[in-house]
């Protein structure tokens, strides 16, 4: 399976887009796809994260750093580059395995050709580092030129951002440094070139050099370059000497060194996400891809910066992080990485006091997200965000003012993030502060209605930007709802958990609104709900009074393919055509409250009317689909969203402004489609729910996922799902597959489960068995082993009937097999009530003991006859064999003969703790029999399996917290994580 993205020719249209295609980056700085000698005219850029710039009246934008890998070549004083000559041969490609970075040129030149090879990458093991290794091989003699160093002309949008800029090449080490304009932090890279042939001449300026050889026909001309990057933000002392240091340091450990390190960081960071598809060779590649995207911008490092729009891909949409992060990215990086998700959490709380300052600005109180949010957190977006192509004038848009969700959304962000990991450590660390202002916001934003007793959320922008300034829009209102909700939970989570922390914190809302208007305003809170008669929601107030026109009839009406669709006189703003996913988005984050037949009225009515003008879309409209179970649906959504950047079909402009770049939230949406969606994977914090609905091709879904810092392995096909869970991982999973019951995973076992009517099929062809062979894995692990004695490893149980019935019968009446199943697992004492219950007898308790006694010395009789013979299949051996691996072994029975009966049968020696009826009084299904027995062993109940015949004494099991393995009929031991028909089967 193809891991290369590749070009084998050279396209002159394809040079900004390839720039995104053939993106590599390391979460510090990206690297865009251009060729060596590429300048700023091709959009060559080395965009830094988190640092942003303001030249004059412009916005403010990321800051693209010196190119320390540019190298143009000149052979017999023509310049060779893809642009100066048509090459021979072309080609470029990104291995996106380990992001390294390679093009290979043929030119023509006097009496032969002349081959430029040149690999590089951006060091995933140390963030500062570029390396790059190029080569020349002519089949001529020629003389040969090559120009490198830093070009320090960097690509701006709206710079220049590089001021006080000084440029020297000393000692073999080229460097350049700058000044930011707005904020005077420095920037500074470094770059030493190592030849590895005799250099004969060297000239220069600046960071640049200039060296010429003699090129000799069949001879391979080697050079190896280390580049790095340092800026005032890295508290890592003067950047430029900084820089110069790891330059040197780098050349010495070499170029196979570094590209061996960043290899083998990339081969972990893999192994955390990869994800196969089985039979659907396009959808891997394009998946694959997409998780490539995401992990070159992720930030491993600092949390001081979250994933902007367009990723690290140039400046283009200010380089500023939007609420694509939390709901398109964010759950891709909680199921591989979860401390990449903190990062990403910890940049919203960083940026609290940006979004209060909002808030203000706007007469609010609490906190009001930016929109675009750099590095402070106030928001970039501009007022005037679009111009009119027709009238070259901006118009006046309300992304800035009105996308109030954006509140929610790091809201949602955050809860997710502590409900998914179990870190509520990030409350206390600033979440539950901006949770709370969230809520203030809203609170303070929304309007009491007060013929309608309601409080509703007026003059917004929901995710379809194309409609502006309405009223309850269904997606802002549920996730209105849902801050509030989680406002309160955190209350009550933090007076439980953080009892030192909630005062101090809760003193910070003492004057409210807190609390009491939480609550309030959640009990009268308007979210507009489904038709009952189309099951349809509306998306906004008045909604279904808008013109009706198809995609295609308003698609007629443009007059100039860049012009705006929404804003005040737009082509779709007087009509029910939406930009992107709306309502349907609202249906995926509550997937759990709605029904099928909502989501699928609602998947049907909006799809038509949806754009999918913003890269944002498709992916929504798969994961919906697959949910309501038709996964064929969503399908084409998926690749759309997982395509995107490989084909570069997205929009490149709005009206006049370049939209263009890599498209993060899509990458993550294609995780999303194929991983929650198709493969139905879903985790509440607490059980992994499994419920694939697969693609037509896709034969299955293989992919780790990291939950609740255990490693576990999963492998979903249409009728059998299996997880594994990593040895070393701390506690059990309780997982669901196919909408069936919890089943517990222990740490290295592997879960294998059935869909029923596989399930069925597979019993019908004789292979029941199969599913519980799977399952006995879950046994390895075990350090304790608790058994029960009738039915598990004796049957005694015909003696107890045999002397059960001979009472009854000298009590006048009959006693058959079926009374006799109630009795399973119960003590002597209940079962003699429960015997005289049968009977519709009373008697005294001095009487019952007498009774008691009599059945027992009956019973005793019956079995004081026992010997070895009498065990049941398997049993010595699976007892040594437990010995053998040094489990410690104890029994735990209602039976008061227990000693006696393992004594008669020979294997008394190999138990370490016997708890029967003499030692507990509570009969199963209370616990306390195996919580005694565990506590006789020492270990904890986690540590220990139960082996019982009885529901009773599954429950006990159960509610002692331990792994249970029934023996007997799994139609009857239901709550048993696993069934046997006896010990011989393990
Ligand atoms: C979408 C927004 C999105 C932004 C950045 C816009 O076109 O409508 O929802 O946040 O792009 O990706």
């Amino acid at each position: 399976m193809s891991w290369t993205v590749a070009e084998h020719d050279f396209d002159k249209s394809k040079v900004t887009t390839n720039g995104n295609k053939y993106m590599t980056g390391n979460g510090y700085m990206g690297y865009r796809g251009t060729l060596e000698e590429f300048t700023k005219e091709q959009l060559t850029a080395v965009t830094l994260a988190g640092l942003y710039d303001k030249s004059g009246e412009q916005w403010r934008e990321p800051v693209n750093a010196p190119n320390g890998l540019f190298a143009k070549l000149s052979c017999n004083g023509q310049p060779l580059g893809v642009l100066d000559a048509d090459p021979l041969s072309h080609c470029q490609e990104l291995e996106f395995r380990n992001a390294v970075h390679r093009r290979e040129t043929e030119y023509g030149i006097r009496g032969g050709k002349l081959t430029f090879t040149a690999e590089r990458f951006v060091s995933m093991d140390q963030l500062h580092l570029l390396a790059g290794r190029l080569i020349l091989h002519s089949t001529a003699d020629c003389r040969l030129e090559i120009e490198t160093g830093i070009d320090g002309e960097v690509w701006d949008i709206n710079g220049p951002h590089l001021t006080e800029r000084k440029e020297q090449c000393k000692a073999g080490t080229a460097l350049s440094t700058a000044i930011t304009g707005e904020l005077k932090l420095p920037v500074a890279v470094a770059e030493r070139a190592d030849f590895t042939f005799d250099v004969q001449e060297t000239a220069g300026e600046g960071a640049m050099r200039v060296i010429s050889f003699d090129a000799k026909a069949g001879e391979t001309y080697e050079w190896f370059k280390y580049v790095a990057v340092y800026t005032g933000l890295d508290n890592a002392g003067d950047p430029a000497a900084t820089a110069e240091q790891e330059v040197l340091t780098a050349e010495k450990a070499g170029y196979e060194e570094l590209l061996k390190a960043h290899c083998a960081v990339w081969e972990e960071r893999w192994s955390r996400c990869d994800c196969r598809i089985e039979g659907d060779e396009a959808a891997q590649f394009a998946l694959r891809y997409s998780i490539y995207q995401l992990l070159i911008i992720a930030p491993t490092e600092s949390e001081k910066v979250s994933i902007p729009a367009r990723g690290l891909s140039g400046q283009v949409y200010k380089g500023a992080v939007f609420w694509d992060t939390e709901m398109f990215m964010l759950p891709f990086f909680l199921h591989s990485d979860p401390r990449i998700a903190r990062n990403l959490m910890m940049y919203r709380i960083h940026t609290l006091d940006g979004a209060r300052r909002k808030a203000a600005e706007y007469g609010f109180l609490g906190a009001f997200y930016a929109w675009e949010s750099q590095d402070s957190g106030d928001d970039a977006c501009t007022l005037f965000n679009v111009n009119d192509v027709f009238t070259g004038r901006s118009m006046r848009t309300y992304f800035r003012d009105k996308q109030v969700h954006i509140s929610a959304d790091v809201v949602h962000g955050i809860w997710q993030y502590v409900t998914f990991t179990g870190d509520d450590s990030l409350l206390v660390d600033g979440g539950a502060e901006v949770i709370w202002e969230c809520a203030r916001f809203f609170y303070s934003y929304a309007y009491y209605n007060p013929v309608k007793k309601r409080y509703e959320i007026l003059d917004v922008t929901g995710p379809d930007e194309y409609h502006e300034r309405v009223n309850n829009n269904a997606f802002t209102n549920a996730l209105v709802k849902e801050t509030l909700e989680i406002a309160l939970r955190v209350v009550q989570l933090l007076q439980d958990k953080y009892r030192g922390h909630y005062p101090g914190l809760a003193a910070l809302f003492a004057d409210g609104p807190f609390v009491a208007e939480f609550n309030e305003m959640l009990e009268h809170f308007y979210v507009p709900q489904p038709d009952p008669e189309n099951l349809v929601i509306e998306q906004f107030d008045r909604y279904f009074k808008l013109e009706e026109v198809t995609l295609s009839e308003l698609k007629s009406r443009v007059i100039n393919k860049n012009e705006y669709w929404g804003g005040g006189s737009g082509l779709a703003t007087t009509t029910t055509i939406l930009k992107q996913a709306d309502v349907v988005l609202m249906l995926n984050l509550f997937k759990a409250t709605f029904s099928k037949e909502v989501k699928q009225a609602n998947w049907e009515f909006y799809e038509p009317r949806t754009e999918h003008g913003s890269s944002l879309s498709p992916c929504i409209y798969a994961l919906v689909a697959a949910d309501i179970g038709s996964p064929d649906w969503g399908y084409p959504y998926f690749m759309r969203t997982a395509t995107v950047d490989l084909t570069g079909e997205s929009k490149q402009y709005v009206g006049d402004l370049y939209i263009g770049g890599t498209h993060p939230a899509a990458n993550g949406g294609a995780w999303m489609a194929a991983v929650l969606g198709f493969a139905g994977v879903q985790f509440d914090g607490e059980v992994l729910r499994l419920n694939p609905a697969l693609p037509g091709p896709w034969q299955s879904v293989e992919l780790p996922v990291i939950l609740r810092g255990g490693l576990f392995i999963l492998r979903i096909s249409r009728n059998e799902v299996a997880v594994t869970a990593a040895a070393d991982n701390r506690e059990p999973l309780a997982i669901s597959a196919f909408g069936g019951g919890d089943m517990s995973c222990l740490p290295g076992a592997k879960l294998r489960l059935l869909n029923s009517a596989a399930a069925s099929e597979q019993e019908r062809n004789g292979q029941g068995k199969f599913i519980r062979e799977e399952r006995k894995q879950m046994l390895e692990h075990m350090k304790g082993a608790i058994f029960d004695l009738d039915g598990v490893i004796v049957d005694t149980a015909k003696y107890h009937f045999l002397a059960w019935r001979s009472l009854a019968e000298e009590l006048g009446f009959v006693f058959t097999e079926e009374h006799n199943e109630r009795l399973k697992g119960v003590s002597r004492t209940r079962s003699l009530d429960i015997l005289l219950e049968i009977g519709g007898m009373e008697f005294s308790e001095a009487e019952k003991l007498a009774m008691a006694d009599k059945k027992n010395r009956l019973y005793v009789e019956y079995i004081s006859g026992l010997n070895e013979s009498a065990l049941l299949p398997g049993v010595k051996e699976y007892l040594n064999s437990l010995r053998a691996r040094d489990v410690a072994i104890a029994l735990g029975s209602a039976s008061k003969n227990a000693a006696f009966i393992l004594d008669k049968l020979n294997i008394a020696g190999l138990f370490d703790a016997v708890v029967d009826g003499n030692k507990v009084t509570l009969a199963k299904p209370d616990p306390e029999v195996f919580q005694t027995a565990c506590k006789e062993l020492g270990l904890q109940p986690g540590e220990c399996v139960v082996f019982e015949d009885a529901e009773a004494g599954v429950a006990a099991g159960k509610a002692a917290g331990m792994l249970v393995v029934g023996i007997g009929k799994p139609e009857v031991l239901k709550e048993a994580d696993l069934v046997v028909t006896g010990l011989h089967e393990l």
